[in-house]
């Protein structure tokens, strides 16, 4: 089968379109034709080995294991193991690949953990958008975020993946929504719902006087403290990513600093769940929500399509469809 492969940590450049071995599922798992993947930001991380975390596959450069990237996968069953009893080939399905690898490419294997099948009236690109940004959204939102209607929520990095998907939700439970992102992409965070809008490269949230209910950060970079200061009073801040030194810091202070203030601070570690992905997917097949596909690429092209995330550019998501006639 046809693979993007990158044997090292590195730029876009690095990826190679090579023929490699199609895999054989185990006995408790299916074989996947792929027909869509997304591109996330943890591909991002996994291609360049930044933050440290992203090295988990191999410190110094990726392992056998961890070569082919992309998470977020939607196809149909060709085959199935024998001792796996969840899907059948024929079925169309999607979810997340557990340890964000393989899906760049036209074949994959899962034991179809949290995976679903998929909603009959949500494209195979559609589908592919949902996984992993939807499920941190309705995690952040709903599971721990708890938001109410009126509360005023902020979602930091609103206008990539994870934060599209924010923002609607947000919206549809009723809170009041200050989106931050870059100058180029606050257009777009009004037309997803949001009232306000904070462009990060002139102005700083933790700075502006406002208080807030809930603060979902997909890009935590600042002291703990600083987003201890935002919160109103038993508001919550959840850190989905951003820097190693806020991460653990907020990890090592967060319980703390919540039991001193009654603030609750904390690194939301998300759960996969084939329940929550069917809720959110739920919501995008009755146009409450709406996965936004800023580009679609073929399979040749993941170099481009992750040179446009890295670049700073996406809105909403970015997908690899191997349908050539549904390139955008
Ligand atoms: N906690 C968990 O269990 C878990 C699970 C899965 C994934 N993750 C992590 O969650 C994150 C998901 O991100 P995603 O896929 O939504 O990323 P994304 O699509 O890249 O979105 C991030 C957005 O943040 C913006 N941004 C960059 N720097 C910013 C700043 N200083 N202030 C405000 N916004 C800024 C980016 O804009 P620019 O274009 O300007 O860069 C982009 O629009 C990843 O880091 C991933 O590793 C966590």
């Amino acid at each position: 089968m046809k693979a993007i492969v990158n044997t090292h940590y590195g730029s876009p450049d690095l990826f190679q379109l090579t023929e490699v071995a199609t895999p054989t599922p185990a006995d408790d798992e299916v074989l996947i034709k792929v027909q869509a993947v997304s591109v996330n930001r943890s591909d991002w991380e996994g291609l360049t080995g930044k933050p440290l975390y992203a090295r988990l596959g191999g410190l110094l450069k990726p392992g056998s294991h961890s070569q082919i990237l992309g998470s977020d996968v939607a196809g149909r069953v060709v085959a199935a193991g024998s001792n796996h009893h969840q899907f059948h080939p024929g079925d169309d399905v999607f979810g997340e690949m557990w340890d964000y690898h393989g899906g760049f490419a036209e074949y994959v294997c899962t034991r179809g953990r949290a995976w679903a099948l998929k909603p009959p009236r949500l494209t195979f690109e559609q589908a592919a958008a949902i996984p992993q940004a939807g499920v941190i959204a309705l995690q952040g939102i709903r599971t721990h975020g708890q938001v109410q209607p009126g509360q005023h929520v902020l979602i930091n990095g609103a206008g990539g993946g994870a934060g599209s998907f924010a923002v609607q939700l947000a919206k549809l439970d009723g809170a009041e929504v200050t989106a931050v992102d870059n100058t180029g992409k606050l257009d777009f965070l009004r037309a997803l719902g949001a009232d306000h809008v904070i462009d990060y490269t002139h102005e700083e949230f933790t700075k502006t006087g406002q208080r807030y209910d809930l603060i979902l950060d997909v890009v935590a970079h600042r002291s703990a403290f600083a987003y201890r200061r935002v919160l109103k009073p038993n508001g919550r801040y959840f850190a989905v990513g951003g820097s190693v030194a806020t991460l653990l810091q907020i990890a090592l202070l967060g319980p703390w600093m919540s039991r001193a203030v009654g603030k609750h601070i904390r690194v939301l570690v998300v759960q996969r769940t084939q329940k929550d992905l069917l809720a959110i997917s739920e919501l995008c097949e009755a146009g409450a929500i709406v996965p936004v596909i800023d580009r679609r690429y073929p399979l040749r092209e993941v170099p481009d399509a992750l040179r446009y995330l890295g670049a700073g550019r996406v809105k909403g998501k970015v997908v690899i469809t191997m349908d050539e006639n549904n390139v955008t």
